[in-house]
């Protein structure tokens, strides 16, 4: 169920590159939610940022053992780890983590947060990875290729969990420009067989755009039956939806868009999709932001440059 709530840092924690884990005691909010849904954070006291920031809902946790998690790098490239056990969205979870980068005012003033600073937090929002017509297509699937883009990354990390619960095999492409971008690697390597790291200068993993490793690892998968599940920049989510699709693999992709409510009301995060005539358009916030690839028109101007 989605609540407004004022709730309380716990924790602000700075990573590489700008980015940070921001921990919020909510437990109500981190109970209800559903792998892949989103919250809106709303900045109290500063005039400044008067509109609520879309964030994923990284990861849900028990009060006690969140501090003691890191999410740090570690070792280059590929990495081969066992399948492990799921944790996280359980009864016990009082703790929303958001992993933010700072990009403009608002993210910046996040990152000045706190513990004990409060902000308002409505949440969870959005339809996530795992409704059920999603999780019946991955179990249906051999194994589950993860591809995330920077910040991206974020919305990906609830799905590989419970995936993982499910016993599902998967694989992780992320990339960034720098080392510096890929946050979070620790955190998906206990659900992970595998994960491929690349950045655009080379300072980890395979030098170039994360579509290079997959599209190689779909040519050598041929005929293997896979979901892709994707999160980041309008031109890798493209670059990976041409890949899926001249592969024959399904692929969900999680939008982002600027949103106004976050609730369907207020239409600004609304993209194109396929409907009848010149196709119709779907909110972000309520129907997303997790759509089938090939549901959405992938024009440029479909998702506005904000
Ligand atoms: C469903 C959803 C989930 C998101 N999850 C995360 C997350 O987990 N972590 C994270 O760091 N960011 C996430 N974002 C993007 C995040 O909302 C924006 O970076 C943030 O609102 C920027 O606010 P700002 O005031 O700092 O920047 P602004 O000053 O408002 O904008 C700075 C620049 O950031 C970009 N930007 C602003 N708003 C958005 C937006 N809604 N979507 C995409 N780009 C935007 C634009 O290029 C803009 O020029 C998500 C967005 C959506 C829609
Ligand atoms: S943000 Fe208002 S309708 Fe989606």
């Amino acid at each position: 169920m989605v609540t407004d709530e004022i709730v309380i840092v716990t924790e602000n924690r700075p990573l590489t590159g700008g980015h940070f884990l921001l921990s919020l005691h909510a437990p109500r909010q981190a109970r209800s939610t559903r792998p892949g849904q989103f919250a809106m954070v709303r900045l109290l006291g500063d005039s400044s940022a008067l509109l609520r920031r879309p964030m994923s809902i990284y990861d849900v946790r028990p009060l006690h053992g969140a501090a003691e998690r890191a999410t740090r790098s570690s070792a280059d490239g590929m990495t081969g780890i066992k399948p492990g056990a799921a944790s996280g969205n359980g009864d016990r979870s009082e703790l929303i983590q958001l992993l933010y980068k700072v990009v403009g005012r608002g993210t910046q003033l996040m990152s000045e947060l706190r513990p004990g600073d409060e902000v308002g937090l409505l949440a969870p929002l959005g339809h996530g990875f795992f409704e059920e017509e999603y999780l019946e297509q991955a179990k249906q699937a051999g194994e589950i290729w993860h591809v995330a883009g920077g910040i991206g990354i974020a919305a990906l990390l609830l799905p590989a969990k419970s995936l993982a619960k499910a016993g599902i095999r998967q694989r992780l492409f992320f990339g960034g420009r720098t080392k510096e971008d890929l946050v979070g690697v620790e955190d998906f390597e206990p659900f992970m067989g595998e994960i491929m790291l690349a950045s655009e200068d080379g300072s980890r993993g395979y030098r170039g755009y994360v579509t290079r490793p997959l599209e190689k690892a779909l040519d050598s998968g041929y005929g293997k039956k896979l979901l892709l599940m994707a999160c980041g920049p309008w031109a890798m989510l493209q670059a990976t939806v041409e890949l899926a699709k001249l592969h024959g693999q399904p692929c969900l992709v999680s939008m982002e868009n600027r949103m106004g409510c976050g609730l369907g009301v207020c239409l600004g995060c609304s993209i194109r999709v396929k409907g009848e005539g010149h196709g119709s358009y779907e909110r972000v916030c309520t129907e997303g932001p997790v759509f089938w690839a090939d549901h959405v028109i992938w024009e440029k101007e479909s998702i506005p440059k904000v």
